[in-house]
């Protein structure tokens, strides 16, 4: 599952984190974000409407779609079935991993202290979600935990956009970022596809 997570990772150095409230947004926001270079796209199940999204955005070519904010198995169950290729959580609990390694979901399941990053290590992760990224020490947190720790490699999320995606970017251990910024509410409630896959360009060319 690891493996396969690091690989989501790869696709883009920046994976949006969607909260939509209407599914008839759901095909055109994610085929506006794969148009700007960014198939990976997390939904965050915090939304009525966040299986129903998952579900229409899996017929998207191109995308590769999750679900954000897993929390129980119940949600890893109901994401699966939704059509959702990986999963993310803002912590990690043995039931979620374990949940996660039945459903067979690859998961990338937050850890921002020394021991939360060991035991996702022992479950055998060598990939995590850093969050909340910039409350929890930002860039420099995550550079100092390369340390003792280089075999964990992070998506930070929480707090990021544009301006200090870069200070996350350059760090060895750091494989992409995640963030709201590149589908804002305003422009997916006013359907502005075209500004959208703009914001998505932009991140899509940011440097690892
Ligand atoms: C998340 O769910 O990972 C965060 O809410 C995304 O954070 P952002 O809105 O600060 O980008």
């Amino acid at each position: 599952q690891s493996a396969r997570a690091a690989e989501i990772c790869r696709m883009a150095p920046v994976v949006p984190v969607l909260v939509v409230d209407d599914p008839a947004h759901a095909a055109p926001l994610a085929r506006a974000l794969v148009a700007g270079g960014l198939p990976a796209l997390e939904v965050t199940l915090r939304t009525p409407a966040a299986l129903e999204v998952i579900r229409a955005m899996a017929e998207v070519e191109g995308g590769v779609v999750g679900a954000g904010t897993l929390l129980t198995p119940g949600d890893v169950k109901a994401a699966k079935a939704a059509g959702a290729r990986f999963g993310v959580s803002p912590g990690a609990t043995q039931r979620l991993i374990a949940a996660c390694e039945d459903e067979g979901l690859p998961l990338l399941a937050g850890a921002v202290t020394a021991s939360e990053v060991m035991a996702l290590l022992e479950a055998g992760y060598t990939v995590g979600k850093f969050f909340p990224a910039e409350t929890s020490g930002g860039a420099a947190a995550i550079k100092a935990l390369g340390g003792p720790l280089p075999q964990m490699a992070f998506c930070p999320t929480g707090g990021i956009g544009l301006g200090n995606a870069r200070d996350y970017l350059s760090l060895s251990n750091v494989m992409c970022v995640g963030g709201s910024w590149i589908a804002p509410k305003a422009m997916v409630q006013a359907g502005d596809w075209g500004g959208i896959t703009r914001l998505a360009a932009e991140a899509a060319a940011l440097q690892r």
